[in-house]
């Protein structure tokens, strides 16, 4: 940059260099032609008279006079007549001989003529001859011209020095500014020192700026770094409360459920219980009777009140040991240990056959699409109890009160490795709120009518559980319900058996 402006000042101050050179060579060469001009026409007024009147000393004064002026080397005068040299005067030697020098001589010649005073008789006497030298000249435009390159030549120097100087005043705090801002990019802004204050005042103002700008880096990471703490301390907060919201979830879950066991098995226990002290009623009663005799119609009523006692027993302790084994696949585990390859189409028709008697004393209509021929390697007798629960759902709630409705098993291939057994009913269907709650445990509409509310939980925990596999509904109110039971074709097998 400094080049430049060198350059561009040197140039400047040549061109009005060479305009100055050139307008004082003009006025050099004007005061040159009038000297040359004055000059010529005083010799042509002063000595027409003395050289008439042949005063040869006064000639030579004026011609000495004249050639007081240093631009006149010669003044010589010649006869009218002979045209020879009457006066002669070389002046001022020149230096350098005119021929080889840079400059030539001017020459100059005019009349001389005599005029008489009284008369006005004009009387040609000859010619005067002037030669002027322009060394003059050309010595003071030399002397301007180097003058004129010192001149530039001091300014350049002066100007290079001041320039070095101010850029480097100005270079120097931008540099510090540079390296400065590298370290604040790669260092961390904790390591990057502030810069120190700068004397001028436009950096000073930079500075000032640039670590106004760094402090609040680092504030701004101090307060990131503490937010991030914080953050953290309130994920851990969150992670406890949600796995302490988590165990109190299945502490109520289970006590809900505990309790609900206890309700279910309650009735028929109770039952059992009224059955068995009925018997023992009997049996004191038959105990008084053997004393005083036993007649045979006694006997009769004490065998009907026995076998009535004993029905109602077995059907109680019964339904108590129905509850007790869905209860015990209420945990997911099932105690189904008959694993197997079986047909899915032939699974499905066990148990359409099964339900036989209760669908013929329906109107409803169970279907299976299931084509015959696709193989599963897993559980059968858990299948049959999953498709019994859905089956039940349906003759129970989905076409409850209804003429007709009808049921159907439907088979989609998944993958390689997975089939869609698809079940649908045409029923009265689910609300979106019944829909989200019907896998859990003692969720039933039907409470104190029947329901239990385990069957679907049931149904749940057997296809996730046991049969490694998942279950999706879709339903809404009159459009029926569709189960989709996604299975592996090969079931892995199930760990150790227990409650
Ligand atoms: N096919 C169906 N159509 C309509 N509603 C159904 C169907 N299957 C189940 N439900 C609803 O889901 C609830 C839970 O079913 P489930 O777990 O088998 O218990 P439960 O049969 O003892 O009521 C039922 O009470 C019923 O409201
Ligand atoms: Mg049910």
């Amino acid at each position: 940059m400094s080049h430049c402006f060198t350059l561009v000042t040197t140039l400047t101050l040549s061109l009005f260099g060479v305009y100055a050179h050139s307008a004082l060579s003009n006025d050099l060469n004007k005061r040159f032609a009038a000297i040359q001009e004055s000059s010529l026409a005083r010799l042509q007024a002063t000595l027409p008279e003395p050289l008439w009147n042949y005063e040869k000393a006064t000639t030579r004064e004026i011609l000495a006079a004249e050639g007081s002026i240093k631009e006149i080397t010669r003044i010589q005068v010649f006869d009218q007549r002979t045209e020879r040299v009457i006066i002669e005067i070389s002046l001022n030697g020149t230096t350098r001989s005119p021929s080889n020098g840079h400059w030539a001589p001017v020459v100059r010649e005019g009349p001389l003529v005599w005029t008489e005073s009284e008369g006005g008789r004009e009387e040609s006497i000859g010619r005067v001859v002037v030669t002027f030298t322009p060394e003059h000249i050309e010595a003071s435009l030399r002397a301007q011209l180097f003058q004129r390159v010192i001149e530039v030549l001091i300014l350049d120097v002066l100007l290079v020095a001041l320039l070095v100087f101010s850029l480097r005043m100005v270079f120097r705090p931008l540099h510090q500014l540079r390296d400065a801002l590298f370290d604040l990019a790669g260092n961390s802004a904790e390591i990057a020192s502030e810069l120190p204050d700068s004397k001028f005042s436009e950096f000073s103002e930079v500075v000032r700026g640039f670590n106004l700008t760094m402090r609040k880096l680092r504030d701004l990471i101090d307060r990131h770094a503490a937010a991030k703490i914080e953050a953290q301390e309130a994920l851990q907060k969150l992670k406890k409360t949600q796995s302490e919201l988590l165990r109190a979830e299945k502490l109520a879950a289970l006590g809900s459920m505990v309790a609900g066991v206890a309700h279910e098995l309650n009735t028929p226990i109770g039952n059992a219980m009224m059955a068995a002290s009925t018997i023992d009623d009997c049996a004191q009663k038959f105990d008084q009777l053997r004393a005083t005799g036993v007649t045979k119609s006694g006997l009769e009523s004490f065998l009907v009140s026995i076998r009535q006692g004993a029905q109602l027993l077995l059907r109680n302790v019964q339904r108590a040991a129905d509850l007790v084994s869905s209860f015990k696949r209420l945990s997911g585990v099932s105690d189904d240990t008959k694993r197997g390859t079986f047909e899915l189409h032939e699974v499905v028709q066990s148990v359409i056959r099964e339900l036989a008697p209760v669908l013929k004393a329906s109107p409803y209509v169970l279907i299976n699409a299931v084509p015959a021929g696709v193989v599963i390697t897993g559980y059968p007798e858990s299948l049959r109890e999953i498709l019994r629960a859905l089956i039940s759902n349906s003759l129970t709630h989905a076409f409850e009160g209804r003429e007709q409705g009808t049921m159907r098993f439907r088979y989609e291939e998944l993958d390689a490795e997975h089939i869609t057994l698809i079940y649908r009913d045409d029923g009265i269907g689910m609300t979106p709120e019944v829909m989200n709650r019907i896998f859990e445990p003692f969720f039933t509409t039907k409470l104190g009518r029947g329901g239990s509310g385990l069957g679907l939980h049931i149904v749940h925990n057997l296809t996730t559980g046991l049969l490694g596999g998942g279950i999706d509904v879709s339903s809404s109110p009159g459009q029926g319900c569709e189960f989709q039971l996604r299975l592996p074709k090969d079931v892995p097998e199930a760990g150790p058996v227990g409650l």
